[in-house]
Formats: structure tokens, C-alpha cells, sequence
């Protein structure tokens, strides 16, 4: 059976992910080609929206894995996602990094979800699915990871439809608890 919104909305289509993981010698002419698109991404969603600094910074990481969004029609930057290890989140002191679940892994095999934006034009096309089932599929390809962990808003309900679609490969949660970002809930999923 042909899914419906690949009929009905043409947004989802055109809209693809795609790695970002320029070699050092053109990182930054590439992050300059992206960059006014990128902040406007953050800016977007965020009353406090994270500095270019730390992105660059955290981009540039050994480890980090960021996949944009990009409208294929208007050659457009319109959303993001990255990755860092969960042992780097660990030892920076991650705010949500929970040392209360069993990890068979220690950790190591384990990719933290540190953020996913998505233009507010652009919402509500199960464009994160896609950006994220991107990410996951090149981590456990790719980089050999196993298992993923994030921490979701549960802001318009999000949190409870991403526990429900992933109920089948949640290794450890839900579990509810507060952020600087407000009401979150954990998961630690299966790749
Ligand atoms: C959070 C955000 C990226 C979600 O994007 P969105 O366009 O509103 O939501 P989408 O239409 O892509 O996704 C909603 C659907 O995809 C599902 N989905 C989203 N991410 C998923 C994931 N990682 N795994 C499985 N399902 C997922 C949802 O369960 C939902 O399913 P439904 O079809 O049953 O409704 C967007 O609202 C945003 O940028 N918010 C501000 C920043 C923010 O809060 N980021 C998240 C921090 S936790």
C-alpha cells in the first residue's frame, strides 16, 4: 500500500537529510555556505537559542554527528539534528545524563540525541521522523553504534507520540522529569 503522504504532501518529499561532516581544510567555508540558515533554524524555536560559538564548537568535535534538513526546492537549510557520544555527554556533565539505568554497553556503543530543530514553516510533516531515522540508520551503519538516548519535550504532546513509536525498542524509560527546557522525558532505544 502506497503510504498517503507521499501523495498528499509534496513538503515531506523535497525535504531530505543530509550529513554535514565537511574535511577540516573546508569547514568553515561550508558551515559559512549553511550558517544564516542554520541560526535562523535555532533562533526559531528558541527564546534562548544557542550561540554559532557552540556550535562550531561542538560541530568540530571528533565524534559529533549532525545531519540538516534541506528543502531540495529552495535549496534551503530548514532543520537539523546531531549526535554526540554518550560518553562525551557524560563527561561534559550533560545536564539530563542519567546515572540510574543499566547500560549493557557502558555507554560505549551509545549515541546522545542532543537536539532536533525544525523550522516552525516546516512542522507537522513528520519531517523529524525522517531527519532522525536518517541519523539512527548512519550511526548503527556507519559509526557501529547500538543503542540511542534523548531526552523529548512533552510540549503538544510530542514526547507521548515518540515513546508510542518507538515502544517496541525502548531499552530503558519513559522516563518524566524536568529541564532547563521544561517538562522532558528520557528514552534509551535499541538501533
Ligand atoms: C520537536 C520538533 C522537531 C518536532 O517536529 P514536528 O514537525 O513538530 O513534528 P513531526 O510532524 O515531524 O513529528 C510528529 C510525528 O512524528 C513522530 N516522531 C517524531 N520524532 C520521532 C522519533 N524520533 N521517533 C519516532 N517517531 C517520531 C511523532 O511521534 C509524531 O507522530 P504522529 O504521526 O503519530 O503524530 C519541532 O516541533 C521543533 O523544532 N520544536 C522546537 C525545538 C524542540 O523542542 N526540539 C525537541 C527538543 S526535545
Amino acid at each position: 500500500m502506497i503510504e498517503s503522504r507521499e501523495i498528499i504532501d509534496p513538503l515531506y518529499d523535497r525535504c531530505e537529510a543530509e550529513l554535514f561532516n565537511p574535511p577540516a581544510a573546508s569547514w568553515k567555508d561550508e558551515w559559512r555556505k549553511i550558517r544564516d540558515d542554520f541560526l535562523a533554524v535555532e533562533q526559531s524555536q528558541y527564546k534562548n537559542p544557542s550561540s554559532e560559538r557552540l556550535f562550531r564548537q561542538r560541530f568540530q568535535e571528533p565524534g559529533t554527528v549532525v545531519f540538516l534538513l534541506r528543502d531540495t526546492l529552495i535549496k534551503k537549510v530548514v532543520g537539523f539534528t546531531y549526535s554526540i557520544p554518550l560518553v562525551n555527554y557524560a563527561a561534559g556533565n550533560g545536564e539530563n545524563f542519567r546515572k540510574d539505568i543499566e547500560r549493557e554497553d557502558d555507554g560505549r556503543k551509545t549515541a546522545y540525541i542532543m537536539s532536533t530543530v525544525i523550522l516552525p514553516d516546516y512542522t507537522g510533516h513528520r519531517l523529524s521522523p525522517k531527519l532522525i531515522g536518517t541519523l539512527e540508520d548512519f550511526l548503527k551503519e556507519r559509526r557501529g553504534y547500538r543503542f540511542v538516548e534523548f531526552d523529548v519535550t512533552k510540549e503538544n504532546g510530542y514526547a507521548d507520540k515518540v515513546v508510542e513509536n518507538n515502544k517496541d525498542r525502548i531499552v530503558a524509560g519513559p522516563i518524566s522529569h524536568d529541564s532547563s527546557l521544561g517538562p522532558q522525558v528520557f528514552c534509551r532505544i535499541k538501533l
